[in-house]
């Protein structure tokens, strides 16, 4: 299996546990034409995986994108993606949850001026605290005028019981019908990249850096907007949400639904 196979079963993987994933992407890239009068200059892509910044590069001929994540095997696979795209593209090795993330980041952006950070079903990863302090970075290298746009899927928590009980419902449907169409699992991608000639190693490496992880704690859109608020953003909102299949699940509750199922929102943040 190549590796742009594996990319292609990234997706498939994801989108299983990630529903409208390439909703978002389409969203972030809507906003980013429209921030830029349709030509951002440098983007940099938080916690990019294996990347998928292709339709972006595709779309903006101008555009250059830095991608950092801490995973060496999905790096190594964002690498091979990357190589045709030639100097338009940099990957970086590094922990968003370190003091000097950004130093690192500093340093393979040449001063050009970032137009926007970008994110995708990642930042959940961190917690609460981290995410804060992640914003906060993210907001000190943004140009003014510059965009933070978070597509994530995060989760409800105790505090919405009925609500996280839908969305698990709406979880599991979504994997249901993805397994049917023949997505892989997360268990079943990674070992067969992990059988893959050289990345074993990698695979190896990444489990020993995530190892410790803290658990993911439940966030809300309220916690982010105020987080994004608190690092210094100057306007920040929802421009886009999960309701595609909402009327679906609505018309299968005896209750009716009053808010959106699940929160899936790109943050939208002005830096200046
Ligand atoms: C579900 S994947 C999403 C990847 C990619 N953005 C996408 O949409 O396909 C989550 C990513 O977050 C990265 N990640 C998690 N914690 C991180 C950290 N502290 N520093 C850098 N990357 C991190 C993981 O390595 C992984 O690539």
């Amino acid at each position: 299996m190549s590796d742009a196979d594996l990319r292609d079963r990234w997706d498939r993987q994801q989108a299983a546990y990630v529903a409208d994933r390439e909703g978002r992407f389409c969203a972030i890239l809507n906003v980013l034409d429209l921030q830029s009068a349709g030509r951002p200059s440098m983007v940099v892509d938080l916690a990019c995986g294996p990347a998928h910044y292709h339709s972006g590069l595709e779309r903006f001929p101008n555009a250059r994108v830095v991608g950092v994540d801490h995973d060496p095997a999905l790096l190594a696979l964002a690498h091979e993606a990357g190589q045709s795209y030639g100097e338009r593209v940099r990957f970086i090795d590094d922990d968003l949850t370190a003091d000097c993330w950004t130093e690192q980041l500093r340093d393979n952006i040449d001063g050009a001026a970032v137009s926007a950070v970008v994110s995708t079903t990642a930042l959940h990863w961190l917690t609460p605290a981290q995410l804060v302090e992640t914003y906060r970075g993210a907001r000190s290298f943004l140009a003014p005028g510059g965009v933070f746009l978070d597509g994530d899927h995060f989760h409800y928590d105790h505090r919405q019981m009925r609500l996280r009980g839908w969305a698990k419902q709406h979880d599991r449907r979504t994997q249901e019908e993805a397994f049917a169409e023949g997505a892989e699992d997360w268990a079943t991608w990674w070992s067969q990249l992990g059988a893959r000639p050289g990345f074993a190693e990698l695979v190896a490496e990444r489990d020993r850096r995530f190892a410790n992880r803290p658990a993911s704690e439940a966030t809300t859109v309220g916690f982010r907007l105020a987080a994004l608020a608190q690092a210094g953003f100057a306007e920040h909102g929802t421009v886009w949400q999960l309701r595609r299949r909402l009327r679906r699940l609505r018309s299968d509750m005896t209750t009716p639904v009053r808010q959106p199922l699940r929160h899936v929102a790109p943050l939208r943040a002005r830096s200046a």
